[in-house]
């Protein structure tokens, strides 16, 4: 911490109050993966499917905020670092404000992914998407792996850049082996289990 003279506020409205409001907790489905794993497509699946069941949701995109938020930042280890913290920042503040926040990054280091869980707390749940390297290289919806392969993207994770697996996760999809349709009945009942505000009062 770099900031002198600066005190924390404390909120009149509480966590509870939130909760009782919107139905159910607040918190985070960290979702994490190599590109191509199905993160952004399940995120989004989920998002439509617990926002129709009245759920606050919103999703947190890697793409997404590259355009915006994380603009300034590239694929260097550093910048993926400041990435996954401002991302990590921004989904606690979701979660705190009783949204669920589903976030879609590759977020390749596990010590990034402690962080955010660090800072989330309690309602932190980490998603590996697992179809398998050769998998999301076969998808490659997006060409990218066809032009790291070439040489033509520098530190492609997976490729010429790392990915540190998750030894502990919540949850684990092998997105190679069950449709979109199974995984996303997963993820759903997971979802409803794990923010329900029954257990919560
Ligand atoms: S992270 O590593 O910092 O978590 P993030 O999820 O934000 O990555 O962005 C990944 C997306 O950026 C990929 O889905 C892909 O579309 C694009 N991308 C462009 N260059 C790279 C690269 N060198 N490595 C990985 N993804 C890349």
């Amino acid at each position: 911490m770099t900031q002198t003279n600066i005190t924390s506020v404390s909120h009149t409205v509480l966590p509870e109050d939130r909760w009782r409001k919107h139905g159910h907790k607040g918190g985070v489905l960290w979702f994490t993966g190599l590109s191509g794993s199905g993160k952004s497509t399940l995120a989004m699946a989920l998002e439509a499917a617990l926002f129709a069941r009245g759920f606050e949701v919103f999703v947190l995109d890697g793409d997404n905020l590259r355009y915006g938020l994380n603009a300034d930042l590239g694929f260097s280890d550093a910048d993926r670092h400041e990435n996954i913290r401002r991302a990590g920042e921004v989904a606690a503040l979701f979660a705190k404000s009783g949204v669920l926040v589903l976030t879609a990054f590759i977020s390749p280091f596990k010590a990034d992914r402690t962080r955010v869980r660090d800072i989330v707390g309690d309602g932190f749940h980490e998603i590996h998407l697992d179809p398998g390297l050769a998998a999301c290289e076969a998808r490659d919806p997006k060409g990218l792996y066809k032009k790291a392969r070439a040489g033509e993207i520098a530190a492609f994770t997976g490729i010429s850049s790392p990915y540190e697996a998750p030894e502990n996760p919540e949850l684990a999809i092998d997105t190679d082996s069950q449709t979109i349709k199974q995984s996303l009945a997963q993820l759903v009942a997971y979802a409803e289990r794990a923010f329900d505000i029954s257990d919560a009062e």
